[in-house]
């Protein structure tokens, strides 16, 4: 066979290097892990570093390295600090801060490990389990990674492709830490939001609601969408990342929304979508391997049949997969 004339090589490449791309969640997985990162607050040589974080200098060079190449640690002779996008999303007090979403890597690198095994027998559990000191935080590090995701662009564009001015009252079912709340808060001075969620996710989000001075506009409220209502009299309501495909009870969710909302109240998705062929994007197609997700199509129509109008696609986000539906409660 001919090896200097090959079709798709482009895309072979392009393959190949997207195999590889495990490296760079492991490189800042580890930085996170080895307290790097938090020793790059002010210019050390890599031997400084080592020293400081109990590790190896040729091994702490070359992850500095790679570091570099990503674009959150700079170089300057054989100093190393953070660069402006490294302090924003790796240090602690950052309002940006990703720590969450590393731990949360952590723990379902654990799933991708054993696809195989949940491939053959169809059983999520069948995954090895993430070892102890991730796994008994596994809540704590998802609904943080919830507010990294939110507060590093997504609920940036959530608010770009919403127009609430007209709104007052903001019900954010399954609200997790209050982050999407918060930025909606931010851009419509008019309105005011309930984060509605379960007990133990609240306390994430009062910690959100307070460190971004918003006690005044946004309140907390307990539920269990398995045995409660979501309450009545709101203008508008968020389900975000809860209407992950068959699996999540959307129709019973959805329900209980039509109820909570006034007539002419706004009911507003944000989750991951598959296209209408279910081909991709990738990114929801490894989201729908992961947890589940519906197609565009799938998602309007069990919107249309909780009783909605108006129900559109008002924003598609490609990069990652996911969409943005209205609809409007008659
Ligand atoms: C994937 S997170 C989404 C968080 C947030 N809406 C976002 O998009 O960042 C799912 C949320 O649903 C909440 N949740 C899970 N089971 C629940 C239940 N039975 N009742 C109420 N909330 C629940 C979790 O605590 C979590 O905050």
């Amino acid at each position: 066979m001919d090896l200097l004339n090959l079709d798709n090589v482009d895309e072979s490449l392009n393959l190949l290097e997207l195999g590889w791309q495990f490296r760079v969640v492991r490189v800042l997985m580890t930085g996170n892990k080895l307290g790097i990162f938090d020793a790059l607050r002010r210019p050390l040589s890599a031997s400084q570093v080592a020293n400081r974080c109990g590790t190896d200098p040729n091994m702490t060079e070359r992850l500095l390295i790679a570091c570099c190449a990503l674009g959150i640690v700079k170089r300057e002779g054989n100093k190393f600090t953070l660069t402006k996008l490294g302090s924003d999303l790796l240090l602690p007090e950052s309002p940006r801060y990703i720590g969450g979403i590393l731990g949360h890597y952590e723990n379902l690198w654990w799933f991708w490990t054993g696809l195989a095994e949940v491939v053959k027998t169809g059983k999520r559990d069948a995954a090895p389990s993430p070892p102890d000191e991730y796994a008994d935080r596994w809540h704590e590090f998802w609904i943080w990674a919830m507010h990294g995701i939110a507060a590093n662009g997504v609920g940036q564009w959530l608010a770009e492709n919403l127009d609430l001015s007209d709104r007052h009252l903001l019900l954010d079912v399954g609200g997790g830490p209050g982050t999407y709340s918060v930025i909606l808060c931010q851009k419509f001075p008019n309105l005011k939001a309930v984060i509605w969620d379960l007990p133990r996710t609240l306390v994430i989000a009062k910690e959100v609601v307070k460190r971004f001075e918003m006690e005044e506009r946004i309140t907390l409220q307990e539920g269990d969408w398995n045995k409660d209502e979501f309450g009545s009299g709101y203008d508008c309501l968020l389900m975000s990342n809860i209407l992950h495909g068959h699996g999540s009870q959307a129709p019973m969710k959805l329900a209980k929304a039509f109820r909570a909302l006034e007539p002419g109240g706004l009911l507003i998705i944000h989750d991951f979508l598959l296209n209408d062929e279910k081909s991709g994007p990738l990114p929801a197609a490894l989201f729908n391997l992961m947890v589940g997700a519906y197609s565009v199509r799938e998602m309007l129509t069990v919107v249309e049949n909780a009783g909605f109008r108006d129900v559109r696609l008002v924003a598609y986000h490609s990069k990652r997969g996911a969409g943005l539906v209205t609809a409007v409660r008659p």
